[in-house]
């Protein structure tokens, strides 16, 4: 049963990546005719909806994050029909849809920069992206010193049509990826009719990547970035490139066409910018309508310090009508099976030469909980595929496998995202887990990868897949998405306790086994002994179906002033 009126409000959201999901035509690259042979597993978890990352039209330098075609399927994952017939299944299973969106660059493919290229300086195909003239006496220095996410200069030199050596173009990202100039009015009419085509065909929505770099400061200044400036330098807060205030009217705009459409469409916000506060302003009532919580998946395993963003989530969204959002994993950061057990802030892979590389079985016990802990918060929550399967970072890629630009770009002195995107194993003792017939993967699984495969867990009453599915049957039943959170003080520094609606939830992430409050035990992420609750380990009690909020004398958090937040952050 689908949810009713603004679903994503509550929504539990499960990212497919679909290189790695499945694969129907043995090639070891995922599909959609392989999604689609899935489906039936994404219904039994209890998921609401599915964002698909990239499946356009791409030469795959950045894994389908630099697009050659807007409007095409990549035939690596198959066709518009096939597309189309996904979409069907999802839906007549209740199941919405969402699909990734690349507006902040192309790829070097795309018709629009190759025309560019051809074109020359000065003229309006140039003007769709940021071409520049170099520095130096011979146009031989990049035009400022921005650097590219993934390593190195943010710019790369051309050579012109009549073959001397020419202007630049930005790249935030790979030099496969060129900036569009969302200053011309040309790349804001095309990204409308973009938007229209997906609705059109009935997708539910877009997950808009980088959606906090489309605009960058008139002049092209140079900037030097903090060196703690964060993931995807999201705590550079004078960055030129990110969270500029004319960004808002682009989204003003896109909300307008969504709202056209019948049925709740919605706009996902990749905005990584440091505070939930700032990030709020992204999601006011006629922007985007959530944005990922990155400020929370960034938090390490630390009480006090997820009590603090729980908390300023709980206060910032709201303020503007929006809901908060959770999120552990994705297709860029390690695992949180892996990652909680490393200090926050792991902005660079995990590989077979890190320093500390950390036990599965402890790490698992801590994602479990922690997963816990998120599905039991108020808003909607992000799941990334093969997080319900418990599955860890892999580290042992070895480095001539390696995919993901960053490793390449930054002579493999950061490993890059590749730990994170490996095939899923779906069958145990198949060929490749049951990814694909052949055995084929674009990157190695590693050895005893069947252990985690979704047939043994599902077999499995205390799997990890068979508390995700509990969990979120629990969470729908009971709308946890959609109620209130109070905190439970005077439980001391190591635990943390709130009832949401009617139960009650405790995460213990201290050394001493915590006494259990009294109730129903609903689910325990692991086992609980003498009515305790062990360290790493969390649990959720019926609160005897008595609903804790304002009516019943609890503590809610309070809003934040949305003036007070636009008066500090602008836009
Ligand atoms: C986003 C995507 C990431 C991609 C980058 C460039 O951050 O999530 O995977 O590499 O944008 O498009």
């Amino acid at each position: 049963m689908a949810l009713g009126d603004e679903w994503w409000r509550e929504a539990v959201i499960y990212q497919i990546y679909p290189r790695s999901f499945a694969d129907a035509n043995g090639d070891g690259v995922g599909d959609l005719p392989g999604a689609l042979t899935r489906i039936d597993d994404l219904a039994d978890l209890g998921v609401d909806a599915i964002w698909f990352s990239p499946f356009m039209r791409s030469p795959q330098r950045d894994a389908g994050y630099d697009v050659a075609d807007y409007r095409d399927i990549d035939p690596l994952f198959g066709t518009l029909v096939d597309f189309d017939a996904f979409l069907a299944a999802a839906h007549e299973r209740g199941i919405r849809v969402i699909v990734d969106l690349v507006p902040n660059h192309s790829s070097v493919a795309h018709a629009w920069f190759q025309e560019a290229l051809a074109a020359g300086p000065g003229s309006a195909a140039r003007e769709r992206y940021l071409f520049l003239d170099g520095r130096g006496s011979d146009g031989e220095l990049p035009p400022n010193n921005w650097e590219s996410e993934f390593g190195g200069s943010a710019w790369e030199r051309i050579t012109e049509p009549d073959g001397s050596a020419g202007q630049w173009y930005l790249h935030l990202f790979d030099s496969s990826q060129p900036d569009f100039n969302w200053r011309n009015p040309e790349v804001r009419a095309e990204f409308l009719d973009i938007l229209r085509f997906w609705l059109d065909r009935g997708v539910d929505g877009f997950r808009v990547d980088v959606a906090h770099g489309l605009i960058k400061k008139e002049e092209m200044g140079d900037h030097q970035k903090p060196s703690n400036s964060g993931p995807m330098g999201s705590r550079d807060d004078l960055s030129p490139y990110r969270g500029q205030p004319e960004v808002h009217d682009i989204f003003r705009e896109w909300h307008q066409v969504m709202a056209e459409y019948e049925g709740d469409r919605v706009l996902c916000a990749e905005a990584w910018l440091s505070t939930a506060d700032k990030t709020a302003l992204w999601v006011r009532r006629d922007e985007m309508h959530q944005a990922f919580n990155f400020g929370y998946l960034m938090t390490g395993w630390d009480p006090q310090a997820l009590r603090d963003v729980i908390t300023e989530s709980l206060r910032a969204y709201p303020a503007v009508g929006a809901p908060a959002t959770w999120v552990l994993s994705n297709h860029d950061v390690i695992r949180h099976a892996t990652r909680l057990m490393l200090p926050p802030d792991q902005d660079d892979g995990i590989g077979p030469r890190s320093p500390r590389i950390p036990e599965h079985e402890t790490g698992l016990h801590r994602a479990r909980a922690a997963t816990m802990l998120m599905l039991a918060l108020p808003g909607s929550a992000y799941l990334y595929q093969g997080e319900e399967l418990g599955l860890p970072e892999v580290v042992d890629i070895p480095d001539e496998a390696r995919q993901d630009p960053t490793f390449a770009r930054t002579q493999g002195r950061r490993y890059g995202r590749d730990g994170c995107r490996v095939p899923i194993p779906w069958t145990a003792g198949a060929p490749s887990a049951g990814f694909s017939e052949t055995g084929e993967t674009w990157l190695p699984q590693p050895e005893g990868w069947d252990v985690h495969a979704r047939d043994v867990e599902r077999a499995d009453p205390g799997s990890t897949l068979n508390l995700y599915r509990r969990l979120l049957r629990e969470r729908r039943a009971r709308r946890l998405g959609r109620s209130v959170l109070v905190w439970i003080d005077d439980v001391g520094e190591d635990v943390l306790a709130f009832h949401n609606h009617d139960i009650t939830v405790v995460v213990n992430f201290g050394e001493q086994p915590f006494p259990l409050p009294s109730g129903q035990v609903i689910a325990a992420s692991g086992p609980l002994a003498d009515a305790h609750l062990p360290t790493d380990t969390a649990v959720w009690i019926d609160s005897g179906g008595v609903p804790i909020g304002p009516e019943t004398g609890g503590v809610p958090i309070v809003p934040s002033d949305i003036d007070d937040l636009v008066e500090k952050y602008g836009g």
